[in-house]
Formats: structure tokens, sequence, C-alpha cells
């Protein structure tokens, strides 16, 4: 049985003071509507008020995610964020490859010329060693993969989303990779509004566990969770969380009003 797992990705938004007022928010609510029930939820804000959240959600069970980092301890790498100062921080969980710091939009950013990956560039070469360095920090990566809607319109969605989910996991032991956390989420439907279809999002979790289970085995893949993420939104979120393959929500727009998130967290099967 795979707990259900939601998190909240705060993005570049929120100063300490709106933080905290949307971590006490979603705290209050969860309260008020009997607690989390078995799920698990965790909330990633930006850096600069990971403190401010921890002390604002200190004692109750709701986790806490650096949205980045790099893989290198320390040393000269100026603006980079170590795994273990995530954790320091209060964070337990870490999300790795994101698709934003991929440099793969959904929505072309119309204040660019030059094209954005120049100026964020994960690949699959550091998602795997973020993935490495957050396991050797004792992080729980949320490893994120995920077709561009070219790539989709081509057909190469489940080649994208497999060869992504490989290469996070080059060089990591059979035993590390049981329990990973992945995220599914197809770029087209990042900050869109446009929900994947939940029998496509259900079949595409699918290929990540079945990509998972050519590298590990059957029970490796079938120990993996896999989020959907891609405009996840109160109206949609029970749908989407009843597929079989569906592990939990990733989610964005909705994170940032405590009443969204939270009924979000409520449509998981566990609470029904
Ligand atoms: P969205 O973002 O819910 O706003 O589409 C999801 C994500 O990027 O994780």
């Amino acid at each position: 049985m795979r707990r259900t797992i939601i998190a909240g990705n705060w993005k570049n938004n929120g100063l300490r003071a709106d933080a905290v007022a949307l971590a006490t928010g979603i705290r209050t609510a969860l309260d008020g509507d009997g607690g989390s029930g078995g799920v698990e939820v965790l909330v990633c804000p930006p850096f600069t008020a990971i403190a401010s959240v921890e002390s604002a959600l200190a004692g109750s069970e709701i986790g806490i995610g650096g949205q980045n980092i790099f893989w290198k301890e320390k040393g000269a790498y100026t603006g980079q964020i170590a795994p273990s100062m995530l954790k320091d921080a209060g964070c337990a969980y870490v999300i790795i490859g994101h698709s934003e710091p991929r440099g793969r939009f959904g929505v072309p950013d119309p204040d660019f010329d030059a094209p954005i990956l120049a100026y964020f560039g994960d690949g699959d070469e550091t998602v795997n060693r973020k993935l490495k360095a957050a396991l050797v920090a004792g992080l729980i990566p949320i490893i994120c993969v995920g077709e561009t809607l070219a790539e989709r319109q081509a057909g190469h969605t489940d080649t994208v989303v497999e060869s992504q989910t490989k290469a996070a996991l080059v060089g990591i032991p059979a035993e590390q990779a049981s329990g990973l956390i992945f995220a599914y989420e197809p770029v087209w439907a990042i900050g869109t509004g446009e929900v994947c279809e939940s029998g496509e999002a259900d079949r595409v979790c699918g290929v990540v566990r079945s990509a998972v289970g050519e590298l590990y085995g059957p029970e490796a893949a079938e120990s993996v969770r896999v989020q959907y993420g891609g405009s996840v939104k109160p109206d949609n979120a029970k749908e989407l969380l009843g597929k079989p393959n569906i592990d939990g929500a990733l989610v964005g727009g909705a994170s940032l009003k405590a009443g969204d998130f939270v009924a979000i967290v409520a449509a998981a099967p566990e609470r029904q």
C-alpha cells in the first residue's frame, strides 16, 4: 500500500510574512478538517522563507521541502544551496529536476528573447547528481519528469518520460531506488490550467513505474510513489488521485491558497 503524498510547490512566490500566513492557513485548515488523515503533506517554500515556515509549522505533521539543490556540499559555487543546508534549515524533502529549472517551460516567457534554457539548465546529468547528493544528505527527493507539448505531439511522451526516469537513476543502487518519489509533470500542463486527462496521467505514471521496474525489478516498481503534477485543482484532484498509478500530487498554483490546497488533500482516497 503506497501512502498518498501531496506536495505544495510555492515556486517564486512569497515574502516571509506571506509564507508564514499561508503555512499557518494550511495548518489551521487541515486541523479543522480533521488533519491529514494518513496523507503525507508537505510544502516547498522559496529558500528565503523556509526558516520562517519551519517555525510556523513546528509540531505539525506538515513537512517542508526545498525547490532545488546543488550537488556539491561546499565550495566556491556562488548562489548555490547544498543539500545539508536544506536539511539544516528544516527541510526533509527536495524537488529535483522540475521542468522549470530544467528550462522546459510550458508557457514561453515573453520577457525573454534568448532561449530560456540559457538561464537555467538542469538536465539529466545534473538531476542525477542532485539525486545522489540528496540521498547522501538524507533528504527525500521528489524527482520530476515530463514531456513538452512538442514532444507529446510528436508521439514521444513515453520515450521522454522513460529516458528521464532512467537517466535520473544512473548509479543509484536498488536499495535506494525502492521507495523513491517521482512526479510526472507534463510540461504543457504546468501553470497553464490545462490538466492531463486522468486516464492518460495514470498511464504515464505507469510508464515511470515500468522504467523503475526495468532497472530494479517489480518490487521496486511497486514501491515507488508517482505523483501527478500540472494544474491540479480541488475540482480535478479526486478524479486524478483515484487512479491506481497516481500516488499523489505536486501542486503549484492551487497550493498558494490554503483552502484549495487542503481541499486537494481532502480529495485523496485515504480521506474518503
Ligand atoms: P501548477 O504547477 O499546479 O501551477 O500547474 C505544478 C508544478 O509545477 O509543480
